[in-house]
């Protein structure tokens, strides 16, 4: 690659390729929330509907077994997974499991706030597994399927028996509507309407397996739980909760927008549509960096490589050669020149993360606008580096 790259003729027609919120769905303008039941109560027969079609939508799509309880809950992806690891852990041992800084803040939750006395961690660098084979699934198990600042998933569910006597609580956040969560291995699933479909943030979605349920009816955690967090009363499920009785007031905005997502889900072939989509932009993403010269996946493991949060490194040897700082910097360099003129917002690695390049490719980005986007990255790129000659 030298510096002589010429300005790419060919823009992105979507230049948003952040990893959340995403991008909103091809042809989403505001028209999409007209039918929105603002003004209305949530609890009148039709805001209630509204719920209750999002929670139904969201088990078609997503192809949750019947028996799932799905409700819609507050506070986003965090909240799910907090009103989780707060109501049903501390029964067993429990086994974390992380290898980014999302799992590493559930960590940080159970082992520094909830305090538990019997918890193992199983943690791996940015770009790797933790050994899942060491994993104890008779202990409560909490994990993330997708880790969106490494871009390192889970390939599939088989590392977890089908017969186990903990319970498995799996952030998905970002990977529902892409990848195929395998819900027999799953009692709790958790993600935000703001990520692989391109909805809002501000509500969660938390999906209990029978088991979850039965867990909840049985065991009373020693602490007490803020009414935002209570799934149960006098022992029992608060059915009501998944029947789009939300525990409290939802954005009737955000739910019109997060049906309307789903109706768009269901449009471009449902779960198989939404997995080939991103499939396929990882694909594109995935062939420019092989050849690129200077991009490396973050994920060692190919099997373990994101469809949606794919994040590079910057292999360039030149580059490779500065310390962390310069590194930081140059990237940072593609990101910014790249945001000015319009073609890519928010593909800087996460704060926490390696520095380098995060590009969504979730089931709402066009494939052509990733296509046209890698032009814009090797132009940049010779940008930085020219820039890095200069100042040698
Ligand atoms: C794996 C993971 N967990 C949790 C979160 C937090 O999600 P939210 O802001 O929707 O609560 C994110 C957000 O990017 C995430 O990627």
């Amino acid at each position: 690659m030298t510096a002589s790259v010429a300005k790419p003729g060919l823009r992105p027609a979507n230049p948003n390729f952040s990893s959340g919120p995403c991008a909103k769905r091809p042809g989403w303008s505001l028209d999409a929330l007209a039918k929105a039941a603002l003004g209305r109560s949530h609890r009148a027969k039709i805001g209630k509907s509204k719920l209750e079609e999002a929670i139904a939508l969201t088990r078609e799509v997503l192809q949750v077994p019947a028996d799932y309880r799905i409700g819609i809950v507050p506070a986003s992806d965090t909240g799910a997974v907090e009103m989780a690891l707060w109501s049903l852990l501390g029964a067993r041992g429990v086994d974390m499991v992380s290898w980014e800084s999302f799992g590493a803040g559930w960590v940080t939750d159970v082992v520094k706030q909830l305090k538990l006395a019997d918890v193992r961690t199983f943690d791996a660098p940015y770009g790797q597994l933790p050994d899942l084979a060491k994993i104890d699934f008779d202990r409560d198990v909490v994990f993330t399927w997708n880790g969106t600042t490494s871009g390192v998933r889970v390939p599939n569910g088989d590392f977890i028996p089908a017969d186990r006597d903990g319970l498995t609580i799996c952030d998905a956040t970002s990977a529902a509507f892409a990848q195929r969560l395998d819900f027999a291995k799953l009692d709790v699933v958790t993600f935000s309407w703001q990520k692989v479909l391109g909805g809002e943030g501000a509500h969660g979605m938390l999906i209990l397996s029978p088991r979850a349920v039965a867990r909840l009816e049985s065991y009373k955690p020693a602490w007490p739980l803020p009414k935002i967090f209570r799934l149960t009363s006098g022992g029992k499920l608060i059915e009501g909760i998944f029947k789009g009785e939300t525990i409290n007031t939802p954005s009737m905005l955000c739910v019109e927008d997060y049906i309307d997502a789903l109706h768009w889900a269901k449009s471009v072939g449902g779960l198989d549509g939404l997995v080939a989509r991103a499939d396929a932009n990882f694909a594109t993403l995935d062939a420019f960096a092989q050849t690129s010269g200077w991009l490396e996946n973050l994920a060692v493991d190919p099997a373990t490589r994101s469809n949606t949060s794919v994040c590079f490194s910057i292999v360039d040897p030149e580059v490779a050669a500065l310390d962390k700082d310069g590194q930081a910097a140059f990237a940072k360099g593609i990101v910014s020149a790249l945001e000015k003129e319009g073609v890519a917002y928010d593909i800087g690695a996460y704060r926490d993360a390696p520095s380098g390049l995060r590009i969504w490719a979730g089931a709402t980005v066009e494939t052509s606008d990733l296509q046209a986007l890698t032009a814009w990255l090797d132009w940049a790129f010779a940008q930085q580096k020219a820039t890095l000659k200069a100042a040698a």
